[in-house]
Order: C-alpha cells, then sequence, then structure tokens
C-alpha cells in the first residue's frame, strides 16, 4: 500500500507565482531606526519573516515554519520617514518546502516614485500538517521567463545549501 505521502503527490495541486505574491508597506518610525536614523537591520529580517511565511501559506493552504535564510543582503539604508516596501513571491516548489524571494524597496518619492531595492532575501519555509510534521505542497507552475529563470536559480541554490549542509554536518 502507498505511504500517505506517496498517494498525494499524484494529486498535487498546481499554482502560480500570481497566486500568492505579497505587498507590505511600511514608513519607518522613530521606534524603528538605530542612532543613525537608519532602519534596525533586525525590524527589517522580522517584516521580512512575515512576508515569506504569508507567501508560503498562500501558496500552500499550510501552516509553515521558517527552515533557513539565504543571501540575505542589506545593500542600501533606509532612514527615518522612508516609505518602505516588500514584495514577496514564490521561486520554487519542493515536496514540502519552498523557497520565497522577498525583496525590499524604498520608494523615492522626489524621484517620481522610483524604488530603490536596499535588500534581497530567499526563505526556506516548510508546510506542516496539524501533527506539526511537514507535508506535500502544490507545485509551482513558473509562467514568464523571468520566473522560469528564477525557478531554475532557486533549483541550483537548493541543489547548493544540500552540498553545504553535508559538508558541515560531515555526511
Ligand atoms: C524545518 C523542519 C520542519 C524540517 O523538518 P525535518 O524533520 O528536517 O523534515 P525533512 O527532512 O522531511 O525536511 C522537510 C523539508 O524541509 C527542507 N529542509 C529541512 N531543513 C532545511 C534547511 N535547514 N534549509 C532548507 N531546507 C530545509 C528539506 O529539504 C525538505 O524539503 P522538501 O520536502 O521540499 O524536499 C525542522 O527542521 C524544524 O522544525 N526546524 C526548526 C524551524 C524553526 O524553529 N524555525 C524558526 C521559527 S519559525
Amino acid at each position: 500500500m502507498k505511504e500517505p505521502m506517496e498517494a498525494q503527490e499524484t494529486e498535487r495541486q498546481v499554482r502560480t507565482v500570481d497566486h500568492s505574491c505579497v505587498e507590505q508597506v511600511h514608513i519607518i518610525l522613530p521606534m524603528d531606526v538605530n542612532a543613525s536614523f537608519q532602519l534596525f537591520g533586525g525590524l527589517l529580517m522580522q517584516w521580512i519573516d512575515v512576508v515569506a511565511a504569508v507567501v508560503a501559506r498562500r501558496h500552500s493552504g499550510c501552516r509553515v515554519i521558517t527552515a533557513a535564510v539565504d543571501h540575505l543582503a542589506f545593500l542600501a539604508p533606509a532612514h527615518l520617514n522612508d516609505v518602505v516596501v516588500l514584495l514577496g513571491r514564490m521561486t520554487y516548489a519542493g515536496r514540502t518546502s519552498m523557497e520565497v524571494c522577498v525583496e525590499t524597496f524604498v520608494e523615492q518619492m522626489d524621484q517620481g516614485g522610483t524604488r530603490k531595492l536596499v535588500n534581497r532575501a530567499f526563505v526556506t519555509m516548510v508546510a506542516l500538517d496539524k501533527d506539526g510534521k511537514p507535508t506535500l505542497v502544490p507545485k509551482l507552475l513558473p509562467q514568464t521567463d523571468e520566473e522560469k529563470a528564477e525557478y531554475e536559480a532557486a533549483k541550483r541554490r537548493r541543489e547548493e545549501r544540500k552540498k553545504a549542509e553535508k559538508m558541515h554536518t560531515g555526511e
């Protein structure tokens, strides 16, 4: 007899990237900044985690847990009173894990509202069933050329991550 997860595999749903995209907006307040009036990195990481979790919950329909954050890069500071926009989208779905890219922008009102990229992070979320065990997620259907390229890049990151884990654990 098939294991439950294998049985579900044949009936896996498919979802697009658009299905789960998230946009979150903040104005940077005095309580959000350090002594240089720049946004606290740790607070931004919290916002990124929430955006990634909502993307993963929309994609999977399950509760999720953060497994890893890769390539988190603070590319430029954000300052007091800036408008900050976080955009989260699915880049890859494995069996029970999902990679979400979260990009953070400062909206430059004095430059016609153009968005300056200040942070990018790749967050791996794992879907959990009611017993707290990893559970199958829908497949991701990348549609545009950009989504297809991101999907392939995410697959490579996943392989690199697995290799690095083996090196660290000596397996
Ligand atoms: C993440 C966690 C649920 C994985 O559990 P596990 O028993 O290792 O489960 P599995 O080995 O079946 O792995 C499940 C999936 O997670 C992925 N995964 C596990 N550890 C990972 C890691 N460190 N980085 C990236 N992906 C990881 C696996 O590759 C697998 O993906 P797949 O199903 O798409 O192939 C477990 O390690 C955990 O609970 N970690 C603590 C998470 C936490 O406390 N987060 C902070 C608070 S939100």
